[in-house]
């Protein structure tokens, strides 16, 4: 009997593989022919699509293996709009798929994260980046056991971070930046050992940077910018050994020292912008990290010297160090071509050579050691004007060629500039910082795509990464009405005139932030509107400052990566006192003896500057900027840069090489040698 049944069976199976054998040859019998996704997912998949509104989707059971129904560009959308939906379809002797990646990018879809996604257990991917999904994160996505990757960066999302994501063990990836949440990181996050990727930049997230981040020695990558969290960095920090970029900026803490971070010797990246760090910067990170591309520590508190041991570090290619208290002497090795250096507004003690070289070495505020001649005045706190403060207006098309608009002549500001810049004009300067994240070619200004002519204030800007100055130069002292043009020209609207990306940042006037996360769209009431912020600014010396600063918030990577930070259209500075006196209207009226005393004064200036003879002419044709009209004679120009010695090449400008020159009062002009392809400039 039991023979017997064995050489039945035994046919059975031969037969059987012949059968298999015919239907593979005929092709019917591939090994995932037949697998499909079960009815109960497929319902599940139909749900959060209704959800999400991709009404273009249709899935059915064969779409993991035609790719049918999941992967139709959505019309309308950016150019990076992509979808991306994958399985594995290797499930019951490959019968079964089952969906394992979602990638849904850019695709302008609204509404709440939908319930359904937990139902998908074989979920390992889930990436929205660059949504308008709002509401909060559900809970039960904490329960999706196999997830690595959660990818919900740049859409609106809001309230607190769901403790159940600390379930998520397997999780890799953790991408939320670009949200509204709030609240703290949850406890539970500690259990997450397996980050590799944490970012929660531009979020509104509070409390103490936590212990437990200690628990993640996997993290290559910390991105922390511009939360709402509090310092001190957490000493467990120090952990994580792994980690090659790391991002923490604008903390909410009144002074803390530099994080230990002696053993983080493979960080490429690291960036602790605006944290109130005190203390002198380690020179480990010349000895140990030897990596590093990128440092950033500006907006800080740093006291001491830049140590030496930056300097052997051949890969450094950026460095950030504005706006601290740094001290010494500038050594030669940061004198020389190192564009993409900014050591502008520290307490250096000058250097054996100044000059306003292109990187920025501006306002080092104290050379007891030198006469105050010899230093130029782009190396002095504050640029104080070099010459006589003549001027009360100030008009800048920023980014632009330059234009009339309402009767003003707005000056053209069209430098493509870098990274470390500083362009300037007797009338007024502008200085940038920064790379953007993720772009870091970018040039910084921008135009309207659709019309090469600029006709109008607001198809160019100005654009930085994360400072953005300009300063109105040799003003007459007096009360300032400025007006700052805005309009958003980066982001575009999508077909239900959604604006995707938010840019954030923070306006200061004479080093006082007037306007807290400034968003000129939303003010604008939409991309493309122009929007003017207004206020009155006094000037005391004969400097306007206006700076423009990104604190970290808003979206970074949409539309594309690395439109963030600051953007202006155009500046225009009117002085709110009558020009002809220097006095407010008001004071005017009170005077009415004593103009024959300022006739005379008048006489004794203009004798003093050599208009009433007393002086030779030679001198006087060189004399520097008081004296000029706008235009510099050949001559003047080829005395000034050494007839346009290479040496004083500054830079490559939009429409030519930048020469530095050296009018003799030792005024320090840019001279900007037109190049005959140009159709910029003034020839
Ligand atoms: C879709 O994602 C898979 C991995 O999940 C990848 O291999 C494939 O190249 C992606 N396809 C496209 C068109 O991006
Ligand atoms: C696939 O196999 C598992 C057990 O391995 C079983 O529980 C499940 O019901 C099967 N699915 C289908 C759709 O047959
Ligand atoms: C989805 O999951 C919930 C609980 O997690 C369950 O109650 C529900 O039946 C599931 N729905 C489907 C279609 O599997
Ligand atoms: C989410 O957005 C949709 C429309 O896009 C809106 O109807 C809904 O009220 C929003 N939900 C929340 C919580 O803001
Ligand atoms: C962490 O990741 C590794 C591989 O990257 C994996 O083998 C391990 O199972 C993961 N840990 C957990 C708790 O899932
Ligand atoms: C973020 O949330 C706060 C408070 O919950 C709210 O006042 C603010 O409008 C939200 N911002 C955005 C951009 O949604
Ligand atoms: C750190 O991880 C271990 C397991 O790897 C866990 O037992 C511990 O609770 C975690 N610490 C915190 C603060 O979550
Ligand atoms: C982190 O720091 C806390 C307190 O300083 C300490 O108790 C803990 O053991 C440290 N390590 C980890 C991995 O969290
Ligand atoms: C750190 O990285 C190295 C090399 O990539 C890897 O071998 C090691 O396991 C990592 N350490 C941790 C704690 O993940
Ligand atoms: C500045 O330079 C002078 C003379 O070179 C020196 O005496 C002084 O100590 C320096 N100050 C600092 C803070 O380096
Ligand atoms: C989008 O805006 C344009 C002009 O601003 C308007 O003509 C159009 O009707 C709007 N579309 C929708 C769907 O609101
Ligand atoms: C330097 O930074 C401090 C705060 O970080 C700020 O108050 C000050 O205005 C900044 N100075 C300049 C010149 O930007």
């Amino acid at each position: 009997m039991e023979l017997n049944f064995l050489a039945i069976s035994r046919r059975a199976v031969y037969t059987l593989l012949l059968l298999f054998i015919v239907l593979t040859v005929s092709g019917e019998f591939r090994s995932d022919a037949q697998a499909v996704i079960p009815t109960d997912e497929l319902e599940t998949l139909q749900r959060i699509f209704t959800k999400l509104g991709i009404r273009q989707w249709n899935v059915n059971q064969n779409s993991c293996r035609t790719g049918q129904g999941f992967n139709i560009a959505t019309p309308g959308s950016s150019s990076d709009a992509s979808s991306n939906v994958t399985c594995d379809c290797t499930f019951n002797t490959s019968t079964i798929c089952h969906v394992t990646n979602i990638r849904l990018k850019s695709l302008s879809l609204e509404g709440e994260l939908p319930v359904d996604l937990a139902n998908l257990t074989y979920l390992r991917e889930m990436s929205l980046l660059g949504n308008l999904i709002n509401g909060t994160i559900p809970r039960e996505i904490g329960s999706i056991a196999t997830l690595e990757e959660l990818v919900l960066q740049d859409n609106n999302l809001g309230g607190p971070l769901p403790p159940e994501l600390g379930n998520l063990r397997r999780l890799r990836k953790a991408l939320l930046g670009g949200n509204n949440f709030t609240g703290v990181l949850p406890k539970t996050f500690g259990g997450l050992t397996n980050l590799t990727d944490f970012r929660i930049d531009g979020s509104g997230i509070t409390g103490r940077i936590p212990d437990f981040i200690g628990n993640w020695t996997r993290l290559e990558r910390l991105d922390m910018q511009g939360t709402n969290m509090e310092g001190p960095i957490p000493s467990n920090i120090s952990l994580l050994r792994n980690l090659t970029e790391l991002r923490i900026s604008d903390l909410n803490v009144s002074s803390m020292n530099f994080p230990d971070l002696r053993e983080l010797t493979k960080l490429k990246e690291l960036v602790l912008r605006s944290c109130s760090i005190t203390g002198p910067i380690p020179p480990y990170i010349g000895e140990r990290m030897r990596n590093i591309k990128k440092l950033d520590l500006s907006f800080n508190r740093l006291t001491g010297v830049i140590p030496e041991s930056l300097d052997s570090l051949t890969t450094l290619q950026f460095m950030y160090l504005t706006n601290n208290t740094l001290t010494g002497q500038i050594s030669r090795w940061l004198m020389e071509t190192r564009y993409n250096f900014d050591i502008s507004y520290n307490n250096f003690n000058g250097t054996s050579e100044p000059s306003c070289r292109a990187y920025k070495l501006n306002a080092i505020s104290s050379f007891p050691a030198q006469p105050a001649n010899s230093v130029n005045w782009c190396l002095k706190k504050n640029l104080p004007c070099p010459g006589k403060s003549k001027y009360y207006n100030l008009f800048v098309d920023c980014g632009g060629p330059g234009l009339s608009f309402e009767g003003e002549r707005y000056e053209p500001d069209s430098d493509g500039m870098g990274p470390s810049s500083f362009v300037f004009t007797d009338k007024w300067a502008c200085s940038t910082t920064g790379d953007y994240l993720g772009n870091e070619k970018a040039t910084l200004r921008e135009q309207t795509s659709t019309n090469n002519s600029a006709e109008n204030l607001y198809s160019t800007a100005r654009i930085a990464p994360f400072s953005l100055k300009y300063y109105g130069r040799c003003l007459r002292q007096g009360s300032y009405n400025v007006k700052l043009h805005f309009a958003e020209i980066r982001f575009a609207r999508d077909q239900r005139n959604n604006t995707l990306g938010r840019r954030i940042f923070d306006i200061y006037i004479q080093g006082e932030r007037i306007w807290k996360d400034f968003n000129i769209a939303e003010e604008a009431g939409g991309v493309g509107k122009s929007i003017i912020k207004e206020y009155n600014a006094s000037v005391t010396g004969s400097t306007l400052e206006i700076h423009l600063y990104w604190a970290g918030k808003g979206t970074i990577a949409v539309p594309q990566r690395g439109i963030y930070g600051p953007l202006i259209s155009a500046i225009s500075v009117k002085p709110n006192f009558d020009t002809s006196t220097g006095l407010s209207a008001g004071s005017i009226a009170g005077i009415v003896v004593g103009s024959f005393v300022a006739v005379l004064l008048v006489l004794v200036v203009l004798w003093k500057l050599g208009y009433l003879g007393g002086k030779d002419l030679e001198d006087k044709e060189l004399r520097g900027l008081e004296l000029q009209t706008g235009y510099f004679t050949l001559r003047q120009i080829k005395a000034a840069t050494g007839n346009f010695d290479p040496a004083n090449k500054i830079g490559e400008g939009g429409f030519g090489p930048v020469y530095k020159g050296v009018l003799s009062d030792g005024s320090v002009i840019a001279v900007k040698q037109l190049s005959s392809k140009s159709k910029q400039g003034n020839p």
